[in-house]
């Protein structure tokens, strides 16, 4: 693999990918074959956000895998309550472990883990950012109820300007042939330009819609998403937001027998109970298959690691990032590092412009 980290999924090539996500399907069909596979490899789960299946099921894969975990989930009971750096926090949990898993609230920290860690990092969720893994859990779930990746019409519903998930997913399947995209969310929610740009110059088409209905009949996949209350600003800004999608039996009967449902979880009000039961609902069977890619993740990564000190990065000093969420305003001695993009610079950290 080109890349040591996994910050975005498109550090993988399709063939890279295509590899990782055959190995999930065998690693599922065989569990017992891998049990001892990173046996005498350590984990470190640094979770400074809240989590439930991304937590665990890194922490199941590794175990299966035959390996070992050290980490947080409340950085509160860690030296960050004392006021220790990213930096500092990273430098010292890469030396004690093989690899390390991060997920954070703000936008691009697993970036920035990356530049000073000594062993391979992955973003388990950046903010509204990115979250690579649960594209590639997307990925396998759809290659195994799907039965493919590519000439596929995705519906994405709703929080579409924080839902770091849609924005993976997103990058991600505007690479694979033939794939277009429904946006369903509301103006306030609606998918960021930089990914609109993105699908575009992949040669993809998307459109925006504000119903499920006038979606639906159209749709391969369907993936819902909840509204993200911790990204707004004020109770007031999400009580607009709340419960305007909701997927229920009536919609559902609406879409094709072969729709595919996917939601990345926690679920809130989006999609009815009743819907669990519809042979087209995949989204527990997603977190399954979550594992098992976590698992051919784990594998890789560690494989290839060979112990070196962390990259240089490549600095821009005349490049200021604007955005408030950007890990780049709260961790100040952060080099400013740049990407050029065909509509200019972009912060290599979020993917913001700016200007
Ligand atoms: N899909 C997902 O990231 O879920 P958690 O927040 O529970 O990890």
């Amino acid at each position: 693999m080109a890349t040591r980290n996994l910050i975005d999924l498109n550090q993988l090539s399709l063939e890279e990918l295509d590899d990782i996500t055959d190995m999930a399907c065998r690693i599922s069909k065989h569990p017992t074959h891998y049990s001892s596979a990173c046996r005498d490899k350590l984990m470190a789960t640094l979770f400074y956000e809240p989590s439930t299946r991304t937590q665990m099921s890194f922490q199941s894969a590794m175990l299966r895998l035959g390996g070992k975990i050290i980490g947080f989930d409340n950085p509160g009971s860690t030296s960050v309550a004392k006021g220790e750096s990213l930096k500092d926090t990273v430098t010292v949990l890469s030396g004690y472990t093989d690899i390390l898993t991060i997920r954070h609230p703000v936008e691009g920290a697993a970036m920035a883990a990356s530049l000073y860690s000594s062993v391979p990092v992955v973003n388990a969720g950046d903010g509204g950012h990115l979250h690579p893994t649960q594209t590639l859990t997307d990925v396998v779930t759809l290659r195994n109820v799907a039965g493919r990746t590519d000439n596929l019409v995705i519906g994405m519903c709703g929080d579409l300007a924080n839902g770091r998930t849609v924005h993976s997913l997103c990058k991600c399947m505007a690479r694979y042939g033939g794939n277009s995209f429904v946006f369903i969310s509301t103006r306030t929610l609606a998918m960021p330009d930089y990914i609109k740009d993105y699908v575009t110059a992949c040669g993809c088409s998307f459109s925006e819609v504000s119903t499920i209905e006038e979606a639906i009949p159209y749709l391969d996949v369907l993936y819902m998403t909840r509204i993200q209350q911790e990204r707004f600003e004020s109770p007031e800004e999400y009580q607009a937001q709340k419960g305007v999608f909701v997927l229920d039996g009536k919609k559902m009967a609406l879409a094709k027998p072969d729709l595919c449902v996917l939601h990345p979880l926690p679920r809130v009000d989006e999609i009815s109970y009743e819907v669990d039961d519809d042979p087209r609902a995949y989204y527990f069977q997603q977190t399954l298959y979550g594992m098992y890619g976590r698992m051919a993740l784990i594998i890789r990564l560690t494989s290839e690691h060979e112990s070196r000190q962390p990259e240089k990065p490549r600095t821009d000093s005349e490049f200021v990032c604007r955005n408030p969420k950007c890990i780049t305003q709260l961790e100040t001695y952060l080099p400013p590092m740049s990407i050029d993009t065909p509509k200019g610079k972009v912060c290599a950290y979020c993917e913001h412009h700016s200007h």
